[in-house]
């Protein structure tokens, strides 16, 4: 395991809670670093979309195994590495209620991890990578050269999820969103395998107040900063 973290290129770790900003700004960090963006969490998103198509359960052992005979790898869909599942490219399809609910249970299993951690160490072969999502400094990539740990209240993340997917976020809007992103967390968090947690080296950013660009510029001192070994 040891080695093949090794042999993986430079790499950017971002972890933290749903909504906190971490995929919009892994894709920007990259861009401006010239490295690839992998959002560990559509891989996960990926499997559950694919388990509600094939109406495959929960038990373990029949999703591992039905999970190891299916093609699945990452593809490049304009620019941006994409979970490709049994040949098909699931796209905004990601995003539904179902496959976000589904992902979570699903991403305590350890075969599902275990198929996913490889993908991902793999993608990063001899290649600058910003991988985001949950373990990704804690289990995935321990020798990042960079871990960021982005954090935002609760009510503020739950209005930015509501944009995102066009709603108007009303208060009472907020209160239920920010109930689900909550209870999303604590699955992550209480979950034996690779729960959401900071790593012990990680630099932590408080989203809350910050535009998008400026959690780009932070990310982007920090890595240039940690480059030139200051
Ligand atoms: O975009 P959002 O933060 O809402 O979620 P996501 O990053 O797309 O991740 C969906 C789900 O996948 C999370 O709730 C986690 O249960 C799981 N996940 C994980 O376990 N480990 C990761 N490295 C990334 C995601
Ligand atoms: O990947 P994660 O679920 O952590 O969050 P995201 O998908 O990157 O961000 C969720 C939404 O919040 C996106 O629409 C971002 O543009 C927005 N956002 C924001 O308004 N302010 C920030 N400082 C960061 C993200």
């Amino acid at each position: 395991m040891g080695r093949r973290t090794k042999r993986a290129g430079q790499v950017v770790a971002i972890d933290g809670p749903a909504a906190s900003g971490k995929s919009s700004a892994a894709q920007e960090v990259a861009g401006r670093l010239g490295f690839a963006h992998v959002n560990s969490g559509l891989l996960y998103r990926a499997v559950a979309w694919w388990a509600l198509r094939k109406g495959i359960g929960d038990d373990p052992k029949l999703l591992g195994e039905a999970l190891r005979a299916t093609p699945f790898d990452l593809a490049t869909e304009r620019g941006s590495l994409v979970p490709r599942v049994d040949g098909a490219l699931p796209g905004a399809e990601l995003q539904s209620p179902e496959v976000t609910a589904r992902a979570s249970a699903i991403a305590k299993l350890p075969a599902v991890r275990d198929v996913v951690l490889r993908i991902l160490r793999t993608t990063a072969v001899g290649r600058g990578t910003v991988c985001d999502g949950r373990d990704i400094a804690t289990t995935v990539f321990p020798d990042a050269g960079l871990k960021v740990f982005l954090v935002a209240d609760s009510k503020e993340r739950a209005r930015r999820r509501l944009l995102e997917h066009g709603t108007l976020p009303t208060p009472r809007g907020i209160a239920e969103e920010a109930k689900r992103l909550e209870e999303r967390d604590r699955t992550d968090s209480s979950r034996d395998l690779s729960p959401l947690k900071r790593a012990d080296d990680a630099v932590v950013i408080d989203t809350t107040a910050m535009r998008p660009s400026e959690v780009v510029d932070a990310i982007v001192a920090l890595a240039v900063q940690r480059q030139s070994g200051d």
